[in-house]
């Protein structure tokens, strides 16, 4: 059977988590393929707002298996706390795996994060400082701690006991900070590990059994392919592949079973941290997009930097991925401005350019040049079918379509589960629910 990826379009909170949670009910598993504790994937149910950030967002869905893949960083303690805090709310999470082959976040990872930071010559890049770059440098470099590693208490003993030791070395050679205390890290470490070892396992291989036998995947990326390690703006980027495929390696999904790639993108842009970001609006419209779009960071509460669309960077994404279909998020945001721009193009030195610099600082100077479409101007919150929506957003959405070469399917028009309007007769949320 076949999986979806859904991925984000743009440079991360592009309501990836609503869009997993809205197609969780007609998939057999969710798989959660990169990244770590730095993603923050809201989800606005009947029950409330949930803020995940390891855990899948298919986890409400009960029938529905989560599975967090061997392309995750998985920090232990916050895992736990995640756990605790669904569980409290009635939440049920025995249907999670966690893949043996993700790496661990120890405790040093994110003070190294902190550091690294600090010491940047060309400045900061802003991360999370949630320590997943630095887990992600130590997996290649081929010494990191793995999930299967915390299966035993002898091994996660054996193991950590000598990771802390070496990165102890370079918190003091290096950075002149203080070291960790092994015992201290194996004990809490361990803790955590005794609460996860139930559900640390070999994912893989349900995986593969559960595709054999006709299940539906979908893989859930995290972060935004803007900020791909390979493709995103180097090198204020995360540590990660954001892309379809990298959530094929970090689901452990072969290519070949992927028939549907939804780009999540919201109406306008938003970035989170350093980097460029050519339809950045430091004005009134900018706030006005901040406050209306609610855009602080999920994981940290930073206020998220707001412009127009994209369209240069949003093509750019949709070709390099393959996109099949795209879900427009936040349009009801748009909903009180006269105006609407876009931009189609940059320009550097004069120069026009219709795709993205790979050279940062190239990218830091380019201007956007804009096309502007009137505004729709009414509440849109409560539209649910295509019908409902005016005239002028549906121009908007299909002038999106232009650009990014693939069908607009489905418009969100507010946070919650049901805010979601389908556009076309084969919109992946008409799909209903799977027999189980
Ligand atoms: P993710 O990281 O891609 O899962 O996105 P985030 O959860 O970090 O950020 C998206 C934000 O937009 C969250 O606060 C969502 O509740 C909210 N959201 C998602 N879709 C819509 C929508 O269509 N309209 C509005 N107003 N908010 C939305
Ligand atoms: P979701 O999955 C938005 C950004 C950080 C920083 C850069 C590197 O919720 O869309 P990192 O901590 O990963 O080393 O930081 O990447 N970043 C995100 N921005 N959404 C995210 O995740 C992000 N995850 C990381 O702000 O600029
Ligand atoms: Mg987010």
């Amino acid at each position: 059977m076949p999986a979806t990826i859904i991925m984000g379009g743009q440079w991360g909170d592009e309501g990836k988590g609503k869009l997993t949670d809205a197609l969780a009910s007609q998939s057999h598993l969710v798989i959660r393929a990169n990244g770590g504790s730095n993603a923050g994937h809201t989800v606005v149910t009947d029950a409330g707002t949930f803020k995940l950030h390891l855990v899948p967002s298919g986890i409400l869905n009960p029938d529905c298996v989560s599975i967090i893949g061997p392309g995750v960083v998985v920090d232990p303690p916050s895992l736990v706390r995640e756990l605790v805090g669904l569980q409290e709310r009635g939440i049920e999470t025995k249907q999670l795996l966690i893949s043996e082959r993700a790496h661990v976040v120890l405790p040093y990872h994110p003070i190294i994060d902190g550091l690294e930071e600090q010491h940047r010559e060309a400045g900061e890049i802003g991360t999370t400082r949630r320590g997943n770059g630095p887990a992600y440098a130590d997996k290649a470099a081929r010494r990191g701690v793995r999930m299967a590693d915390l299966r035993t208490r002898d091994r996660l003993n054996k193991v950590v006991r000598s990771a802390v030791a070496e990165h102890n070395e370079v918190l003091t050679r290096f950075y002149g900070h203080a070291t960790l205390d092994p015992d201290q890290v194996v004990f809490e470490l361990d803790a955590a590990a005794e609460y996860l070892r139930p559900f640390i396992t070999d994912a893989e291989t349900r995986v593969q059994d559960m595709l054999r036998d006709g299940k539906r995947a979908l893989i859930e990326c995290a972060q935004g392919p803007m900020l791909d390690i390979d493709f995103g703006t180097y090198p204020y980027v995360t540590s990660s592949q954001s892309s379809a495929a990298g959530a094929c390696q970090g689901a452990g999904v072969a290519p070949i079973h992927v028939d549907r790639v939804i780009g999540v993108y919201k109406a306008y842009s938003t970035r989170v941290g350093g980097g460029p970001m050519p339809t950045e609006l430091l004005d009134e419209t900018g706030e006005r997009i901040r406050q209306r779009g609610r855009e602080y960071g999920t994981s940290t509460g930073r206020p998220r930097r707001t412009g127009w669309f994209d369209g240069v960077a949003a093509r750019h994404v949709a070709r390099w991925n393959g996109i099949t279909e795209v879900a427009v998020t936040l349009t009801d945001v748009l909903d009180v401005f006269e105006e609407i721009s876009i931009a189609n193009a940059y320009r550097i030195e004069g120069v026009e350019l219709t795709t993205v610099p790979a050279v940062v600082d190239d990218y830091f100077r380019v201007e956007p040049v804009y096309e502007t479409m009137p505004g729709w101007g009414t509440d849109i919150t409560a539209a649910r079918t295509r019908d409902e929506l005016p005239e002028n957003a549906i121009r908007y959405l299909r002038r999106i379509e232009a650009f990014l070469d693939a069908p607009v399917t489905m418009a969100g028009v507010g946070p919650s589960r049901e805010q979601l309007v389908p556009l076309s007769a084969n919109a992946a949320i008409l799909g209903g629910r799977v027999a189980r």
